[in-house]
């Protein structure tokens, strides 16, 4: 069972492996604020979304002979990749190294259905690795636990090609099968991933599906939770490589999670632990809806909505994990660019008010039509304008707190007054700031942003 040591250390099995301080461990993390995901595997090649082999029921030798087979990725250049990356104001990259299908990016010595085996033949894992530390880029790996192409990986009927076949057809192709010598293939696959590519900062599992009922959990034909992954040998033989890596939420063993992380949808407010304790989370979030490139998807968010996603994120206290997912040729399309520059472009100028913030302090209000987020050890408060006010941004409970007061594109001076009669007209409370905004939004600015200085 998994226990919750003191503050300082979490202890999971029988040695005990001790955890340095989360706070501590994770403020590379916290500070950050934003990274990119990356999909990238044999579905970029079916391009309809990377769950295809399971969605379409795609058997194993089909998914083989059309997509293992035709992998050529002749323009992959994971310089290119991760020179994007740092140019949108990402800090972190966390790269699928192997996703439900079962594909291995790297040269793995414990399987033969891996890159090097396809028109590829290399590792595509190493270039990149070493591109993200020549760039200052954090590196994170996502390992799919789930796996539907492992031969002794149990086959169940939650999903996966065969989920819609007949029971007793599922029970057949389970013979032979062992959950257990899948586990070690996953131990020895992570152990690695993180032995062989210099530092690694993130693990990022998925996923567990436990059965509804607890009566089922060690049927993996009905779900697979902690048991089915043995998650505490796992999480062991991780943070005893690397006390300090950061691990997801995804392995079912909800104590030992460093970050909880939504997708598909943003928290309506902070995230808290039950002593109402803020903890760190990451929304992991797409441009369209498909995390493998998805040539046919027209629903692309603009770069305004994904700006003004980060800031959500941030406000809130967490990070935005933004997933780009490359072709089969190893780019990242003409879409994707656009939306990368333009968030570029915005946070060249911003980053200011996401690098090291978080939610406004306890108790200050937030304006209309605004976003807050601050900065602690500068003491600094960003109002973002989600939309242009008529001439003044009305900061209740503010007039005696702030020094100073500019934009964050040009450092222009933001005057601000608070005399009598202009809150009696506009019927303002006492102590209210009235910041003065210019006629139209400075151009070419897709979110401005006040930066307030407070007073000591
Ligand atoms: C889900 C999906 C998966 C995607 C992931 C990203 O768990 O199974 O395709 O990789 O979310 O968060």
């Amino acid at each position: 069972m998994v226990a919750v040591a003191v503050a300082t250390t979490f202890t999971c099995g029988a040695e005990g492996i001790k955890v340095p301080p989360r706070a501590e461990r994770m403020k590379w993390f916290t500070d950050a604020r934003f990274g990119m995901f990356i999909h990238w595997g044999l579905y970029a090649e079916g391009a309809r979304h990377e769950w295809l082999m399971g969605s379409a029921g795609i058997p194993v030798e089909e998914y083989e002979r059309k997509y293992f087979r035709h992998f050529d990725p002749d323009l992959y250049d994971p310089e290119k990749w991760v020179s994007a990356a740092a140019a949108a104001g990402m800090k972190y990259i966390v790269l699928t190294t192997k996703h439900h299908e079962g594909f291995c990016l790297w040269d793995s010595k414990y399987t033969d259905y891996k890159a090097t085996n396809t028109m590829a033949k290399r590792d595509l894992l190493r270039p990149f690795v070493d591109a993200c530390h020549r760039h200052g880029i954090r590196v994170g790996f996502y390992y799919s636990l789930i796996d539907w192409h492992h031969p002794m990986y149990i086959i169940d009927g939650c999903n996966g090609p065969y989920h819609r076949r007949p029971e007793e057809e599922r029970a057949r192709m389970n013979v032979g099968r062992d959950q257990k010598v899948y586990d070690q293939y996953v131990r020895n696959q992570v152990k690695e991933l993180l032995s062989g590519y210099g530092p690694v900062d993130v693990m990022w599992f998925d996923f567990s599906f436990p059965a509804k009922n607890e009566a089922d959990r060690l049927d993996f034909t009905k779900g697979k939770g902690r048991e089915a992954w043995e998650s505490e040998k796992l999480w062991e033989l991780v943070k005893g490589i690397n006390p300090n890596i950061i691990i997801d939420d995804r392995m079912d063993l909800p104590e030992a999670a460093d970050i909880k992380t939504p997708e598909q949808f943003q928290p309506g407010q902070m995230l808290v632990d039950e002593k109402g304790e803020p903890i760190p989370w990451e929304a992991c979030q797409t441009f369209s809806g498909s995390w493998g490139y998805h040539r046919d998807e027209q629903t692309w968010r603009t770069s305004g909505e994904l700006i003004r996603t980060l800031i959500d994120c941030v406000s809130k206290n967490g990070n935005l994990l933004l997933n780009v997912g490359p072709t089969a040729r190893g780019e990242f399309d003409s879409r994707a660019m656009e939306r990368l520059e333009a968030i570029g472009r915005w946070m060249s100028r911003h980053s200011d008010s996401i690098y090291g913030c978080g939610p406004a302090p306890k108790g200050v209000k937030t304006p209309h039509g605004c976003a807050l987020t601050y900065n602690k050890e500068k003491n600094r408060l960003y109002v973002h304008l989600l939309s242009w006010p008529y001439s003044a941004v009305y900061f209740e409970d503010m007039a005696d707190k702030i020094e100073y007061a500019r934009f964050l594109n040009d450092h222009s001076e933001i005057l601000f007054s608070f005399e009598p009669w202009q809150m009696e007209k506009a019927q303002v409370p006492a102590n209210t700031a009235i910041l003065r905004v210019p006629n139209t939004p400075p151009v070419g600015v897709e979110v401005p942003v006040i930066e307030i200085f407070l007073k000591d």
